[in-house]
């Protein structure tokens, strides 16, 4: 079988071969940490951010979506504390000169220690076969209680740094822990420092005149500087949301693991506000509500965990994130946040502009809370990508790549192909995308011998190929093959349209 770095680079490889996903200014070598989405990585993209925008937007009476400008006044960025607080801590080997996130050396050492406990699960489950209880041994096998011990006290000290900006513990917690560059083997480190993550620009046509202008970090503030906007041309009534779909831009010290960590990327946010004194209640349905979403899908729930945080952001007094266990482990894939009313009290002292709701049910006016969740689009578009790519070993022992993407995600609905190039099959075939284009996104393809075609939609999780042959010409329908099963059966050319929409449903979650 092969190992998860393997898995990782045949991810990355197949979404540049077959046009979904590519480096940016490749001719150019490159640009660090930003990629370019190609024609079928776009169908993805957009199919994944309607199935959000959808069971967030459109399923949700109370919610609506907008769409606010990348540039933002400057003083919104002082106002949210990203000016002052959105860093990360920095340090440096000396030797490989190479740049890490301090947080992150120590998360990865825990990471490792975290793969020790599964590995001895692991070993466990071979000796004990079927009879293996996973909870009990972990409960009671001295090795893992003493890694887990370890884990805990590493978690403990580190947050506690973490939340007290102690940048000299942090150094010395690396050097306690015996952390190495993975580059130079040794542990010569530089002291750690603060590094802010915004990009900065300019705007007006003298630059020495113009402003500073920060690209935004997050899309959040855009919704939370049009509340009132919002509130008193919708006419919404708390508890209601806020969403938004757009772009972000983050400095990452360290951007690794393809389009997991860009400095370009792409979020879905939605802020909900509610009455002060009920976010925790508000907090625990979003959180269920969001994973809810993700099983949707069909993935396996064990791909995915809760991860409450030890160290809050500067504006939440609840959080915890969504992992995902990509091809390289389990790392964040959504935040859910309980913000406070901490954006709309700060806008509200920076704006001097009062940003309260009067709920006429209290017969008082309030500074809402807020629950946020936060996903990155790019992340989901990993996460589903790499757990659809399979290569499968087939009864007659020859092998298939395929993508077995939820259909409704999918580039191409179904591929329309002529068994020859002649016979006039070709044009039924035509005829037939004619048919089916305006509802689905459908591909001609004519070139090679239909396996080979097959197995070309199978990489790219087309879900169904449909065969003119000359029975089709002799009106008895067209053949349908299932990409997951391989299975064909006859449908009638008139009937086409509504298998389509049958098979091809939008998923609820
Ligand atoms: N408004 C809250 C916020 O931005 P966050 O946890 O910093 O919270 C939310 O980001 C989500 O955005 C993450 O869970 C992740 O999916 C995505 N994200 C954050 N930084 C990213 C990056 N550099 N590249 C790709 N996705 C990123």
């Amino acid at each position: 079988m092969a190992n998860q770095e393997d898995i990782f680079k045949k991810v990355v490889s197949h979404a540049k071969e077959y046009g979904f996903i590519f480096p940016s200014s490749e001719i150019y070598d490159g640009l660090g940490a930003v990629y370019d989405y190609g024609q079928l990585g776009t169908e993805l993209k957009n199919n994944i951010k309607s199935y959000w925008w959808k069971a967030m937007v459109q399923y949700h009476e109370n919610i609506v979506g907008i769409d606010s400008a990348i540039f933002m006044h400057p003083k919104i960025w002082k106002a949210s504390g990203h000016v002052d607080a959105f860093n990360d801590p920095l340090i440096d080997n000396k030797d490989s000169k190479k740049r890490y996130r301090a947080d992150v050396l120590i998360e990865d050492h825990i990471a490792k220690i975290e793969d020790k406990i599964k590995k001895e699960c692991e070993k466990a489950q071979k000796r004990f076969g079927e009879a293996f209880n996973r909870e009990q041994f972990v409960s009671t096998n001295a090795r893992v209680l003493e890694h887990q011990k370890q884990i805990d006290e590493i978690h403990a000290k580190y947050a506690e740094l973490m939340n007290n900006n102690d940048l000299v513990g942090l150094k010395q917690l690396i050097l306690d822990l015996g952390i190495v560059c993975p580059i130079s083997g040794t542990r010569n480190w530089t002291d750690v420092r603060q590094f802010n993550l915004m990009f900065a620009t300019k705007m007006g046509s003298v630059i020495d005149d113009s402003d500073t202008l920060y690209l935004r970090p997050e899309t959040a503030q855009g919704i939370f500087v049009n509340f009132l906007n919002v509130q008193k041309s919708g006419r919404m009534k708390i508890p209601f949301g806020i969403a938004q779909i757009g772009k972000a831009f983050r400095n990452e010290i360290v951007a690794r693991q393809f389009i997991f960590r860009m400095r370009e990327f792409e979020q879905m946010e939605m802020q909900f506000f509610v009455r002060p004194g009920s976010e925790l209640d508000w907090f625990k349905y979003w959180k269920e509500e969001r994973l809810k979403w993700h099983l949707a899908l069909g993935i396996p729930a064990e791909k995915y965990r809760y991860h409450d945080h030890e160290k809050l952001a500067h504006y939440a007094n609840a959080a915890t994130d969504i992992e995902f266990e990509f091809p390289f482990g389990f790392k964040e894939l959504e935040g859910i946040h309980s913000r406070t009313d901490f954006d709309l009290s700060r806008h509200s002292e920076f704006s001097g502009k009062k940003l309260q709701y009067f709920d006429s049910e209290l017969n008082e006016s309030y500074t809402p809370y807020v629950i946020e969740t936060s996903i990155g689009v790019d992340r989901t578009f990993l996460a589903i990508f790499s757990h659809a790519l399979k290569d499968e070993t087939l009864e007659d022992g020859s092998t298939r790549t395929v993508l077995s993407l939820p259909p409704v995600l999918a580039p191409y609905k179904a591929a329309i192909l002529p068994l020859v190039k002649k016979d006039g099959l070709p044009e039924k075939a035509r005829e037939i995308m004619e048919l089916l284009k305006y509802d689905f996104m459908v591909q001609y393809d004519e070139k090679d011998a239909i396996g080979r075609r097959y197995r070309r939609q199978d990489a790219i999780g087309t879900p169904y190929c449909i065969t003119v042959d000359n029975e089709t010409l002799e009106g008895a329908g067209v053949t349908v093959r299932h990409r997951d099963t391989m299975q064909q059966e006859r449908v009638a050319i008139e009937n086409l349209n509504s298998y389509l929409h049958e098979h091809i449903k939008p998923i609820k979650a």
